[in-house]
Formats: C-alpha cells, structure tokens, sequence
C-alpha cells in the first residue's frame, strides 16, 4: 500500500516538475493529441507546440487559439482541453468523428472568447459550465446532437453576442432568470438566437423579451413550442429577422409585433395561430412574409399588403383569406413570388395591368377564381390549379397544369472551351485542381427569385473579397446548385479552389474553415445569416505508416498507367485534330469577311507568321527553347531571320479562341506602342495554332528580381524607376491609347526588365478597351490575378482605369517589401497598414522592409512612396489617385531622392555593383517567364 502511494506520489512528482520544466500547454495539448485520430503530421511528440503545429497560435509560449476546423480528426475531446486556461478561441468545426459529450471542463476556459464546434458530433447534454466562460462572444454549437435542456447559466455570459444551437436535439423550455437563476433574457448584449431544429417545448416566455435588448435575428423554427406569441416581442425594436414557424403557437398575434420596424424577414407559418390576420403596415423595410398555414379569421385580402413597397415575398397559403385579389398587389415593385394558395379567393383575377418587372411566380392553386383578364398575354408562371376556371372539359391553359421546372440556380457556365480535368475539378480560371467544398445554408435570406444570377454574383465578389483580405491562397470560387430545402433555407453549393496549387494544405483548409465558422465572411444583406457545412477534404501528406506507402505506391503506379493511356488517347485525338485544322485552315482563311469574323486584322507594324517560320526560329518548339508555362500553353523563346530575339506565347488547343476574338486581341495589342509596354512583333494563325509573337525581354519579371532568383540586387534608386516606368506605360495605356485600355491584371509577375533594367509592362491579354469614348467603365465578370484585385471592382462588377491603379499600388508595396502580396497567410495591403506609424522614422516599417533595397539612411522618399502606394490601395476608385497623378508624384519622389527622373533607365543609376548586368541573360533557364495568361484569365505553372 505503501509503496503504492508512493508510486502515485512520485508519479505526481515526474509530471509536476516535467510540466514545469516544460509547459502546461504542451502536456495537455499533448494528451488531446492522443485522444484524436488525423491530427496534422506536424505534431510531432517532443516537438514545441508554439513552434508551428498547423492549427495552433501561441502567445507568449501559451496556447491561444486552436483552429481545426475540417481537419477530419477523430476521437474525443478530453478533460484536458481546460487545462488550456490562456485559450481565446477553440474551433473544431466540421470534424464530424469528433464524438461524445462536451466535457464540463470546457468552463474553465475563462479566457476563451470564440467557441466552435459546428457540425461535429457530439452528443449528451450540454455543461452547465458553460456558463462560467465570461469572456464568451461567439458561441455555436449548431449541427450537433445535443440533448438535454439549454443550460440557464449562459444567461451569465454577459458579453454573448452571437449564441447558435440549432440542428441539435435540444428539449425542454427556454429558460428566463429568476431571483439567483439566470436566463437567457439577461443575455442583453446577444444579436443571435438560433435555436431552429430541436425539440424546445414550452411557451416563448415573456420575460424573455425586454426593450434593453439587442437581439436582430430570433429563430426558434422547427421546434415544439406552444402558447401565444408574448407581446413583449414587440419591445425588441432592434429586431430583423423573426423565425418562429413550424411550432404549436396559438392564440392571436399582439398588436404591437406591428411596432418591429426594422424587420426585414418574419416567419410564422405553420402554427396554430387565430384571430385575425395580424396587421403590418408599419414594418416598411419587410421583404419576405410567410404567415401560411395557421387559423386565421375569414377575411378578405388585407389591404395594407400594397402598401409594403420593399415586399419581395408573400406567403399565405391556407390562411382562410377569401374574396376578390385586388390587382394592386401586384404592382409592388419588388414583388417576386406570391403564394395564397389553398384560400377561398374568387371572381376574376387581374395582375397584368400593374404588375411589377421582377415578378416570377404567382400560386394561386386550390382557391375559387373563375376568370383571368390576361388570359392570352401573361409571362410570369401563374397556377391556377383547382379553381374553377380550371375545372371545364375543355381547358388547355398553361395555367391549369403545375410547372415542371422548378426555380433555381445551377451556377454560372465556365469559359474554359474544351478543357477537361482527369479527376480533379475544373476552376471558374480553368485550372484544375482539388476544391474545398460545402454548402453554404442561408436561414432568411430576403428574396425568393432564386433564378437571377446578379444576385450570386455580388455573394461570389464578396466571398472572393473575404478570402482576399484573409491572406488565404485561394484562386477562385464557384457557386452552383442554389437550391431551398425542407426548412426553406437557401442552400448553395460552395467550391473554393486553391491558388498555383493541386489542393490546400492544412492550415489553408483550417483557415479556410475558420473564415466560415467564425462568420469573418459577410454575405450581402440580401442573404442574412449563414451556416457553412464542409464535405470532407483530405489534403496529401498524411501519416504514412508501411501498409500507406505500400498501398500509395500502387495507387501511384496505377495512376501513372492511367495517366500514360489518357495521354496516349490525347496525343491521338490531337493528331486528327490536327490533320483536320490543316485541311481547314491557312493564314487568314478564317478573316474572309463572309465568314463574318470582320475582314483581315487592321495592323499596325505586326508581322503574320507562318507556323513553319516560328518553328525554324524556336528549333521546332525544342524543349530548350521553352522558357515558361501557363494554364493557356507555352512560351518559348525564338530568334528571327534578321537576329531579333523573340518570346512566342502558343495557345494550347483547348486554349484558343474564336478568330473574331484572336484577332480583336493582337489588333489591340498592336496599336499599342510605348516604351514601357512590350510590343508585339507579331502572330501566327496558321494550321489550327494560336500565337503571339512579342519582343523578347532579357531581365525577366519583377517578381524574379524581388524574390532573388534572378541573382540581380534592386536597389532604392533602381527600384523608384521600375516604379516609374510601370506607371509610365500604364498612364499611355489609360490616357493616350485610342480607345482607352484597362489591364486587368497589373501584377509584378507582368513587369519585365530589359538590358538597362527599363520596366516594361506586358500582357494585355484580358485587357479591355473602353472603346466608345464617353464610357467610363465597363461591366464585366471578374478577372484578375488574387492579392491584386480590386474590391471595389468585385464587388460592383464595374471595371475602371482604377482598378488597376489598386493594383499597381500593391506592386509598389511588393516593391518595397519584396513579399508576395499574399503570403503565409498575411495581406501585404493589410500588413503595410498596421504596422505603419507615421511618427516614426520611415514610418516604423523597418520590420516589413526588404532588407536588400539598401540602408534606411540611403531610403529618401520612402515615406512618399508608402503615401502614394496607400492612396493607390484605398477601398474606393473614386478616392484613389489616377495613373498620371501617380506617375507626378514618383517624378518628384526621386527627384527628392536625388534622382532624374527623365533620365531612361534603372540600369545607369549608380548601382553596377553586383555586375550582374554584366553577365548575359542571367537567368534565362530557370525563369518562369510570366507572360502570364493571354487567352484566359488564368494563374500559370501547369502542375
Ligand atoms: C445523433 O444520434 C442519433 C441517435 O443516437 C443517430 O442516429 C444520429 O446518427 C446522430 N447524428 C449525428 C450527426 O451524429
Ligand atoms: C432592462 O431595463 C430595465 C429598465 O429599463 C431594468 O429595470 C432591467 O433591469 C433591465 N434588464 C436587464 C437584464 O438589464
Ligand atoms: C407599440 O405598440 C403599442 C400597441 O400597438 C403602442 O401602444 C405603443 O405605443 C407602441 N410602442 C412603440 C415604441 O412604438
Ligand atoms: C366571393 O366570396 C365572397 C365571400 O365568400 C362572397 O361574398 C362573394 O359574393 C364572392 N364573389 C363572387 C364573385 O363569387
Ligand atoms: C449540382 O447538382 C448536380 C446533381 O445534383 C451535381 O451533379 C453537380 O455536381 C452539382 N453542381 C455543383 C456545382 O455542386
């Protein structure tokens, strides 16, 4: 016995002084590890959690934050987790064989401000410690299952903003403070509760509801509660969203619910209310109203439904409405969907005169209308089902029989012509890669046309926008299959593709969980709240254990089997393919004006060249001569009869575009003559091929010379006349050309350096010209390269000239840092402004600085240079400043800088030091040579 205790006591002992040694965190931290299947390999025994474990933020060498969401752990969460007493924020979202209770440790998290864990699954009830997380704002614990009563101590959680429980099993009734015991009423501070989904009984307490609350959306859909809706609710004037359908609530509607003027969406369909139909005049800003299916007094269509002109949504069905349907109704200008099916409404119905343009549907099923004025002339989709004038032997009417296409969304169509993925999926940048995928649940959003694809569009800008400023490497995203499901929610299908990769890696998908479990993604107002559900998503580079590689290694050789017959079935199909193009075609067949492409190209000094001709230069497109690769074909490069060293952009097949649009291109591209913009010397539309012919730039990309591959030091100086000479060509590109052209996507990857280090900017391949001299815009679908896109311009769809001046004024920010605009997860944008202080020498930014661009003493203007750069970057066109103010403003800066600015190029500053511009082509080999897209707005490297 003796012995046993001391055992236990030196037990004790070991851990006590290894944890001390050590770290708490690390220990514990450790032990959830091994309760958990599918942790990140990084994880490693005896390894520093605070040393970059994926998923884990240290402050000060204790754990901070925990973000794991869709990591497809296993197991459970142990005790140990409240151990982790400096955790702010614990997010386990999606990780569905996440299993068993919650444990009531959880409460001695006293610092823990955001707690996820929507969609795993845990079940039993929910801790009563809950209530001891006193610094909690944001708590879901939605898609789970849950059991048991909401624990009354979450009334504690003075700070709660956001509290979201739904989709659990959760029972019982909603508990309100009495005398010691708390309740949710005290949760003044609170704007969210989502309760839908469970089974709560009881009534809607009215102590519940007070006027010192701040609650904006009450969902308490899908449960079982009964009783009369309290009139308190009227006192919660800072109300927008009331979801209370699909309950038992009787009795009449107070009155005073006509007091929630600031309501946007309100449900109370399905229950067992009476009396009469409540009256709403005074909710002005109401979309969406469904008060279908209850008990409702006999009456005649209320009037003051016409009177709501922001109404985009009427649901009434089974509500005992009767009589004439008066025609102004109709005439509401944003009315999109009217059901009163299942009523007693009768004589003759008349929409037509009035009706307002965003009308789709009209149901009108199961009522005792015997006549329609618009017969003949209506376009919207009316049913008129089972109504009399239905019911003749001899109706045909389309009205008469139920739709068969049902409204919804299927996403918008790529532009990528023929390209196909083996197994993975195609990008809206037709790349193909591994997308993270899921559904995007909307509970209330305010429209119910879910056919109009303007409005997926500005939730494509916006999540686009999101993911921008989170610093996340994602290239693009696509929405598709909107779709409202049993609980009328708007559920969307969600692909989100990762930037220049074949798949995200873990803290990419962890962070890219976070962004939507942590709602830091807004949708637009039109949409209201969201939930995200994850499919699951395996990244490579999994703990591998013997059997793994052994299988891997199968799974490899029976991918390279598959992979060399597709590619042997490719190579065939090319080859007819270009048999055939070769009887088709010869230089310029297709610009027959019968042909309707327009006549032969207007060309100023661009040469056609035969497709012979460009092979002899490139050694028949040699491998060596093959200087780059994008998601559009190759470059290579080439040498002409009389020297001139050329770069040849080739369009893949399935790259290649209508001659109509080729030769809108390389008119373009031809009229454009400037010292810093690279000219096109030429093109080929020659047997089946597309190419571009363009002078060949010797010093390669900016980016090149930032990231040090190239070998060539940028000094301040050097760097102050690249920035001029891009801005230079990009001012003649939006000032002097004629029309006017926008590029679309300014990046440091579409800046080259000649032999005396002049910028040139090139790549106008998605460029859009303003054409017509009075537009000043242009509306078009996004494109742009991400860390370089303008948000104003995704999220209006409206292309200015000032989108690329947000653009060239992240370049002048890479520039003087040297980091990609998005890197490990930072936003150069965001980065630059948080650590500027302008009371500072060099406005405190010695930290973000390129350490290679000189001595700060050395750095006059710099501070100039970050002004103009930040203009350059604010959020709207309008407050930046144009090209040409841009380009006055480096003038003096190196004039300050002690500098000509009229003087040609960065090579003849001072600087040869490094003589690397002695040496021939530096770097021709190994450069990625980004031409960048021309056909399509893709990211380059074939993977
Ligand atoms: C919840 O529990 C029920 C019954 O135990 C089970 O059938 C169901 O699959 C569980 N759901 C989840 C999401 O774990
Ligand atoms: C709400 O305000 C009333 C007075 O307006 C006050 O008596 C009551 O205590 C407040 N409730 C809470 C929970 O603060
Ligand atoms: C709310 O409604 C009641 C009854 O309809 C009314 O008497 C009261 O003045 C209203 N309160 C506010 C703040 O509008
Ligand atoms: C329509 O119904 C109302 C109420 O039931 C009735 O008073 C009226 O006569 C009906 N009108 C017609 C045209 O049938
Ligand atoms: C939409 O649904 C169809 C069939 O349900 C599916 O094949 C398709 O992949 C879905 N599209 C997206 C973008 O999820």
């Amino acid at each position: 016995m003796g012995a046993t205790v001391g055992q236990l006591l030196m037990i004790i002992f070991i851990k006590f002084s290894f944890a001390a040694a050590q770290n708490n965190d690390y220990t514990y931290l450790q032990a959830l590890k091994d309760a958990w299947q599918n942790t990140p390999p990084n994880w490693e025994d005896n390894s520093d959690p605070c040393s970059g474990w994926d998923g884990i933020r240290c402050t000060n060498g204790r754990v901070t934050s925990i973000k794991l969401a869709s990591m497809l752990l296993t197991g459970t969460l142990t005790e140990d987790i409240g151990q982790l007493s400096e955790l702010q924020i614990l997010d386990l979202s999606y990780n569905r064989g996440l299993t068993g209770s919650l444990v009531p440790a959880i409460g001695n998290l006293k610092k823990l401000t955001n707690l996820l864990l929507i969609n795993c699954g845990f079940s039993g009830p929910l801790p009563d410690t809950l209530g001891n997380l006193e610094n909690l704002i944001f708590m879901s614990l939605n898609l789970n299952n849950f059991t048991g009563p909401i624990p009354a101590s979450i009334g504690n959680i003075k700070n709660l903003s956001w509290l979201d429980l739904a989709d659990n099993r959760l029972s019982g009734s909603i508990p309100v403070s009495s005398g010691a015991t708390p309740g949710l009423d005290m949760l003044i501070n609170a704007e969210h509760f989502h309760f839908g989904g469970n089974m709560l009984t009881g009534n809607l307490p009215p102590q519940l509801f007070s006027s010192n609350m701040t609650l904006k959306h009450l969902l308490f859909e899908g449960n079982q509660l009964s009783g009369p809706i309290p009139s308190t609710l009227g006192l919660v004037q800072s109300l927008e969203v009331v979801r209370l359908d699909r309950n038992r609530l009787t009795g009449d509607v107070p009155s005073n619910i006509n007091n929630l003027t600031g309501v946007f969406e309100m449900f109370l369909s399905n229950n067992i209310l009476t009396g009469p139909v409540p009256d709403l005049t005074s909710l002005n800003v109401l979309n969406y109203l469904d008060l279908s299916n209850n008990n409702f007094d006999k009456s005649g269509v209320p009037s003051w439904f016409s009177t709501i002109h922001s109404l985009t949504t009427l649901k009434m069905s089974k509500t005992n409405l009767e009589g004439v349907l008066p025609a102004a109704l109709f005439s509401l200008p944003q009315l999109q969907n009217v059901d009163l099916s299942d009523n007693g409404l009768n004589g003759t119905l008349n929409i037509f005169s009035t009706h307002s343009n965003q009308l789709q549907q009209v149901n009108l099923q199961n009522n005792q209308i015997d006549d329609f004025t618009q017969r003949s002339q209506y376009t919207i989709e009316l049913i008129l089902v089972r109504n009399p004038i239905c019911t003749g032997s001899d109706v045909s009417d389309k009205f008469c029989s139920l739709p068969t296409k049902t409204n919804s969304y299927s996403g918008k169509p790529n532009n990528c012509g023929l390209r196909r993925c083996p197994w993975n999926v195609l990008s809206p940048t037709c790349q193909c890669a591994f997308p993270y995928t899921g559904n995007l649940s909307f509970r209330a959003p305010s429209f119910s046309d879910l056919g109009n694809s303007s409005v997926y569009d500005s939730l494509h800008n916006s999540m686009i926008s999101s993911f921008q400023m989170s610093g996340l490497s994602v290239d693009s995203v696509s929405l598709g299959n909107a779709t409202k499901n049993s609980d009328d929610y708007l559920v969307i299908n969600l692909q989100v593709f990762p930037y220049r990769e074949d798949r995200f890696n873990r803290s990419e998908i962890s962070g890219l969980g976070f962004l939507l479990s942590n709602q830091t993604f807004k949708p637009p107002a039109a949409f209201g709240t969201y939930f995200f559900t994850s499919d699951d998503y395996f990244v490579t580079g999994k703990n591998s254990s013997h059997t793994g590689v052994v299988v891997g290694a199968t799974v490899v050789s029976c991918v390279l089997v598959a992979l060399l017959v597709l590619a042997g079935m490719y190579a065939l199909q090319q080859k007819g393919r270009a048999e055939r193009a070769t009887h088709e075609r010869s230089p310029f067949a297709l610009w027959d004006s019968t042909t309707g492409s327009g006549g032969v190209p207007q060309l100023r000094g661009a040469k056609a060249f035969s497709f012979k001709e460009l092979g002899k230069c490139t050694n028949n497109f040699s491998e060596t001569n093959n200087i780059g690769t994008g998601g559009y074909g190759m470059v290579y490069r080439g040498s002409l009869p009389n020297g001139q060293l050329v770069a040849i952009k080739r369009a893949k097949h399935e790259s290649t575009q209508g001659a109509l649009e080729f030769k809108t291109e390389i008119e373009l591209l031809s009229r454009v003559h400037h010292k810093n913009l690279v000219s096109l010397v030429g093109f080929c539309f020659d047997q089946g091929e597309q190419m571009l012919v363009y002078e060949y730039i010797v010093n390669g990309t900016v980016r090149d010379s930032l990231s040090g591959r190239s070998g060539m030091r940028l000094d301040w100086t050097r760097r102050l006349r690249i920035a001029l000479g891009a801005a230079k060509g990009l001012q003649y590109m939006h000032d002097l050309a004629d029309p006017p052209i926008i590029h679309r996507d300014v990046k440091t990857n579409n800046i080259l350096l000649d032999e005396r280090l002049v910028a040139k900017v090139a790549d106008f391949g998605i460029s859009i010209s303003l054409g017509d001299a009075n537009r000043t815009h242009v509306s078009t679908q996004v494109k742009g390269t991400m860390g370089y896109m303008d948000p104003e311009y995704y999220m209006t769809q409206q292309l200015t000239e000032k989108s690329d001046v947000y653009s060239f004024g992240v370049v002048l920010l890479e520039l003087i840092t040297a980091r990609n605009p998005i890197e490990k997860g930072k936003y150069i944008v965001r980065e630059v402004r948080q650590a500027i202080n302008k009371s500072k020498e060099l406005y405190n930014l010695h930290e973000v600085l390129d350490p290679t661009i000189g001595l700060s003493s050395q750095l006059k203007g710099l501070e100039r240079f970050v002004d103009v750069a930040l203009r350059c970057v604010e959020e709207t066109g309008s407050q930046r400043p144009r090209m040409s103010d841009v380009v006055k403003e480096i003038e003096g800066i190196m004039e300050l800088a002690g500098l000509n600015p009229n003087a040609d190029s960065a090579a003849n500053s001072t600087s040869y030091d490094d003589g690397s511009l002695g040496s021939e082509h530096p770097y021709i080999n190994d450069s990625i040579f980004d031409y960048s897209s021309n056909h399509f707005p893709t990211k380059v490297d074939l993977k």
